[in-house]
């Protein structure tokens, strides 16, 4: 297969940009590719409040093309996902179509392209941001992947540069947009920056400016609210804007009339959450084990949702002043996070979680938890080390007795003298630590 699609590489066609295959994109809110967040049950409760194009979490193409089971499953797209994209991360063509084939035989209805991420395990395999460094072969790639896979449209999602001393986001669209890329998403920030300052939206109008007549362009970055993204939409002339962090904290986001849910109908909203993981993972043990590495992980963004929030930078007050609902659905500790997670989990009805919730904001639980005074005590833990009647208790061996120093200084010339017998110069202990 890899040979036929290196001669399917080599066709010299002209290029030919690759089309949308509906026009979703226009004046479009997109969910963002969320690695962890973007599991297909958030994305099916995006889409109950009128999400139009969503994206899956980022995949490997390289894993998924070895069958791994984790890559593999972020192929799956849910049954109210309208528009659904796959995102990849790969710097090789051939890599690339095999991958956008299979995402293709999926389901999916785009492939998007990761030229943004910044964490060391994708970049020092020249994956994600890394892909920045080089435009000129990053439009190669681009244009070898949009030939290679003709029957699936192919995006490209980039940030401004690698750093703040490297914006050459200018460059880069100019590449991806002659390669025949479907639509170019640009997240206003440098690779090396984080979240603590705003993202740059003139920059995204300049590139607009610059190539938007020939290609769809995707504003990303601090959007909070619908309204929001429609103004960037009039402002910046984008096409269309994208949602990250604002979708984790207000997944109705998406929702036209800008509808803002009260505590009370927020919890309905979250046990959804919770219900849509028990249809995907399973409701029995396996499933909730599975679901517990991402329910209580959404509420380090949904605790952060405020009525009327007006930017993602803001540094909110948890508790003041708050009735005690608010205040548990608003608190960050790890612990009430925990809590909540499962108290969904188990409420067989919206009433059922409403008062265990409720119940639980007034426990005294959940007052040391605020006042950080909580420490979380495992009854099966401290059961785990009382030894049962009916099984053996295992002796320990008995401790080897301690060398001396002297002991010590002995074994060690010993050892080195071995290895310069055996020629070894460069020898490192198992702790990284070089030693003579
Ligand atoms: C938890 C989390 C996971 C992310 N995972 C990805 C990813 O897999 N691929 C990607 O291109 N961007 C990823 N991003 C970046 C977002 O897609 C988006 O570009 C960024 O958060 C800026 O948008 P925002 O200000 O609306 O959050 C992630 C962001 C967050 C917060």
């Amino acid at each position: 297969m890899k040979s036929l699609v290196g001669l399917l590489l080599l066709l010299p066609t002209s290029v030919v940009a690759s089309v949308l295959p509906t026009d979703f994109f226009t004046n479009s809110m997109i969910l963002a590719p969320l690695t962890r967040g973007g599991n297909l049950p958030f994305r099916r409760l995006c889409c109950d409040f009128g999400c139009k194009v969503s994206m899956g979490e980022m995949i490997f193409a390289r894993y998924l093309l070895q069958n791994d089971p984790v890559e593999r499953a972020r192929l799956r797209r849910s049954s109210n996902e309208q528009c659904f994209g796959v995102q990849i991360a790969t710097n090789d063509a051939e890599e690339g179509v095999a991958a956008m084939k299979l995402a293709r035989e999926a389901g999916a209805d785009f492939v998007d392209l990761n030229c943004g991420c910044p964490i060391n395990e994708a970049t020092r395999r020249g994956l994600g941001s890394a892909l920045l460094r080089n435009p000129k072969k990053l439009g190669n790639l681009v244009e070898r992947m949009t030939r290679g896979a003709p029957d699936i449209p192919l995006t490209v999602k980039v940030r401004l540069g690698t750093s703040d001393n490297c914006i050459n986001v200018l460059d880069v669209a100019d590449h991806v947009t002659a390669a025949g890329a479907a639509a170019l998403t640009i997240h206003g920030r440098s690779a090396m920056e984080r979240y603590s300052s705003a993202a740059d939206w003139e920059k995204i109008e300049e590139v607009t400016n610059a190539v938007g007549s020939r290609i769809k362009v995707i504003g990303n970055g601090d959007i909070v609210s619908y309204a929001e993204g429609q103004r960037r939409i009039a402002t910046s002339g984008v096409d269309g804007v994208m949602v990250g962090r604002g979708a984790l904290e207000s997944p109705w986001i998406f929702d036209e009339n800008g509808w803002e849910p009260d505590a009370a109908q927020r919890v309905n909203i979250y046990r959804r959450l919770a219900v849509y993981m028990k249809e995907h993972f399973g409701d029995d043990a396996r499933g909730k084990r599975m679901a517990s590495y991402f329910l209580p992980w959404h509420f380090e963004f949904l605790c952060r949702h405020r009525p009327g929030k007006v930017s993602l930078q803001d540094r909110l007050s948890e508790f003041d002043d708050m009735p005690p609902l608010e205040s548990l659905l608003a608190c960050k500790n790890p612990a009430a996070h925990k809590r909540i997670a499962d108290i969904l989990w188990e409420s067989g009805a919206d009433t059922d979680a409403k008062s265990s919730l409720f119940e639980f904001a007034e426990s005294k639980i959940f007052s040391d938890i605020q006042n950080n005074q909580y420490t979380p005590t495992n009854p099966l833990a401290e059961l785990a080390n009382i030894p049962k009647e009916d099984k053996k208790v295992r002796k320990r061996k008995a401790p080897k007795p301690k060398r001396t120093q002297d002991e010590i200084d002995i074994v060690r010339a010993e050892r080195k003298a071995k290895r310069e017998a055996a020629g070894i110069t460069d020898f490192k202990h198992d702790d990284g630590k070089r030693r003579s």
